[in-house]
């Protein structure tokens, strides 16, 4: 089916409120309402959004990465500005596993939304003893794996940068966790090749993938002369990584084209998040947009079905991965369509996606 290449701005107000766009989509055996969801960490358990939207609305609520044990996380400052984005070094505060099922999870349940639920851990056996507990809990609708964080016994070094360590993660986490529960897998973009990570983590086992995780940064506060954050480096957010975030699903849908993406990286508009659903997302994630405006999982959501209606689209799935297509003919039939003329050297080629950086 051709679609319509819009060549003007998208309107993008209340006056398409409800198109007719079938907005369902799957992560995994994961059957969704709406293909938009929070993201792990900005929007803690979804509790405060709440009041701003009805989050049983949206795709899912993916909670704050929970560890063990309770944590205070690291010194503060922990949070600076940059341009498009915010730097943060929050360090994985939150309550532990056991008050998070009693306070987070239970509320969840009681409001009727549906949870994904993140955790992480500094060792192997820290992420295997979460998915163990968390294998009899009723009304978990997936798992998502932060494996972002150091390895305590392997002198610090990030899980989710070695494939090795990734998949032993992940391998745990699948084997303890009830067969019916997808578990996604996060991943960091500061690695050198992020297709040979997702294989690794799906080859062991996980269902679909999370991409992506902040990017290590740091700010240096010029009349201190000194970094501003207290952790000296911490995460990048916000619009400035979104065509990083782009380019990583694009590489991973290209090779593994099978495996569900949800995506996320400095989404604000529904137009954002078309471009990550096009590269090959089958859901995305709202996260530091919520900061400014705690409605932006629900807007994005409208957004994101107004910009599919004007682009032909009455099925969300059917624009999942649709920039990896074919070049069009030029000609346009029905008179609908106004297809650009597409350069055959614009045809992007395997070795050209995942190749080097041109200066
Ligand atoms: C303040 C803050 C806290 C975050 N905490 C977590 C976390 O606990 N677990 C996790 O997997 N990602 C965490 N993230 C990363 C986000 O889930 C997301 O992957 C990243 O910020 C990119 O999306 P965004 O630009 O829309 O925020 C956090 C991000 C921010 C800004």
């Amino acid at each position: 089916m051709t679609r319509a290449v819009i060549t003007h701005s998208p309107r993008e107000s209340d006056e398409l409120a409800s198109p007719d766009v079938d907005m369902s989509t799957s992560l995994a055996r994961l059957e969704l309402p709406s293909p938009v969801l929070t993201a792990s960490g900005c929007a803690a358990a979804g509790r405060e959004l709440d009041q701003f939207f009805d989050i049983t609305t949206i795709g899912a609520v993916v909670t704050k990465s929970i560890m063990m044990n309770p944590r205070s996380g690291r010194p503060t400052p922990r949070m600076a500005e940059t341009p498009s984005g915010m730097l943060n070094s929050i360090g994985l505060q939150g309550p532990g596993i056991d008050s998070f099922l009693d306070n987070d999870l239970d509320w969840l349940r009681q409001r009727g939304a549906r949870a994904v639920v993140s955790i992480a851990g500094g060792s192997v056996d820290e992420y295997t003893r979460l998915a163990s507990r968390l294998r009899h809990v009723s009304d978990i609708a997936a798992i998502e794996v932060n494996i972002s964080c150091p390895n305590v016994e392997s002198r610090g070094q990030v899980f989710a940068c070695d494939p090795l360590a990734a998949a032993e993660v992940i391998a745990s986490v699948r084997r303890n966790t009830a067969p019916g529960i997808p578990v996604l897998a996060k991943l960091s973009p500061d690695v050198t090749d992020i297709v040979a990570i997702a294989k690794a983590v799906v080859s062991a086992g996980a269902d679909g993938l999370s991409m992506i995780n902040t990017l290590l940064g740091m700010v240096i506060d010029t009349n201190t002369m000194r970094p501003a954050l207290a952790g000296v480096t911490g995460g990048l957010s916000g619009p400035a990584i979104r065509p990083v975030a782009v380019r990583c699903i694009y590489q991973v849908h290209a090779q593994l084209p099978d495996v569900p993406i949800l995506g996320m990286g400095g989404i604000r508009t529904g137009l954002d998040a078309l471009e990550f659903v096009l590269a090959g997302a089958s859901a995305v994630s709202v996260g530091t947009a919520t900061f400014n405006d705690p409605s932006a999982p629900a807007r994005v959501a409208k957004e994101l079905a107004i910009a599919l209606a004007e682009r032909g689209f009455s099925r969300f799935e059917d624009a999942i991965g649709y920039a990896h297509r074919s070049p069009e003919p030029s000609a346009a039939p029905g008179g609908v369509v106004a297809v650009h003329p597409v350069n055959p050297q614009d045809d992007v080629v395997d070795s050209d996606i995942r190749g080097g950086v041109e200066g």
